[in-house]
């Protein structure tokens, strides 16, 4: 028997047994299932800032409450092509594939070799592509994956603590990919990111997001027509 076929046989027989399982133990399983993926995702991301705390910049992921705030600044339900700089481990590209539309497409950029990994191995879903690199480079990552101008791009990556240089050619590579009237959204703990965005898009409108560790600012700019 091949690896595959030995785990395809296992997971057959677990989903079988979750069939015949009773509602209330099915959902518990669901819900141990998901507090142990959650507690691994933790511990990974801790690990990743150990590594490169400058990188990185939080030692546990997005709240769900800062997830749905990206989500509605963002305007996902409508969006055609998202690119998320910064994914981490991936909860919040799960959040936004939950609101995004079946048809449109998610590009994950994501610096960390680890966590790129970790995010291709545990979310299957035909719209999310997920490529390892710098979001210095998004024009040509959308190009290579034949990927529309993006309506929206949502960035969690520190610019406070990035080169100045690689900071300012990020906010210029985003204005220029961005489709006429699309949105940037950055949730940052520090206000650097303006700074660099502004010169490209104008003014941002500011929020704060308490219900985080730690509370964050979320900026959003609007691309003219
Ligand atoms: C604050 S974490 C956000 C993680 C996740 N999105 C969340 O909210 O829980 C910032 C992420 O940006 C990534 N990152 C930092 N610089 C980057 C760059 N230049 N290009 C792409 N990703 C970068 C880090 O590796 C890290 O995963």
């Amino acid at each position: 028997m091949r690896r595959d076929d030995h785990h395809a046989s296992h997971a057959g027989v677990a989903r079988a047994e979750l069939a015949e399982a009773p509602p209330a133990a099915e959902e518990r399983d669901r819900s141990e299932i998901g507090a142990l993926q959650a507690l691994r995702e933790r511990i990974a991301f801790l690990r990743g800032f150990v590594a490169h705390p400058e990188q990185v910049g939080s030692v546990i992921p997005s709240s769900h409450v800062l997830e749905q705030r990206l989500v509605r600044s963002a305007r996902l339900l409508h969006a055609r092509c998202l690119v998320e700089l910064g994914p981490g481990t991936g909860g919040t590209t799960r959040a936004f594939l939950r609101a995004m539309p079946a048809t449109a497409h998610l590009l994950a950029i994501e610096l960390n070799e680890d966590f790129a990994a970790r995010l291709r191995a545990s979310i299957r879903d035909p719209r999310l592509t997920v490529v390892q690199g710098s979001a210095e480079f998004i024009d040509r990552f959308l190009t290579e994956h034949g990927l529309p101008a993006p309506d929206a791009v949502i960035s969690g990556i520190p610019f406070s603590t990035m080169p100045r240089e690689v900071a300012d050619r990020i906010a210029a590579e985003i204005a220029r990919v961005l489709a006429p009237g699309g949105r940037f959204v950055a949730y940052q703990v520090r206000p650097h990111v303006a700074d660099y965005a502004s010169p490209y898009l104008g003014q941002a409108r500011r929020e704060w997001e308490v219900i985080n560790i730690p509370p964050v600012r979320v900026f959003t700019w609007t691309r003219g027509r």
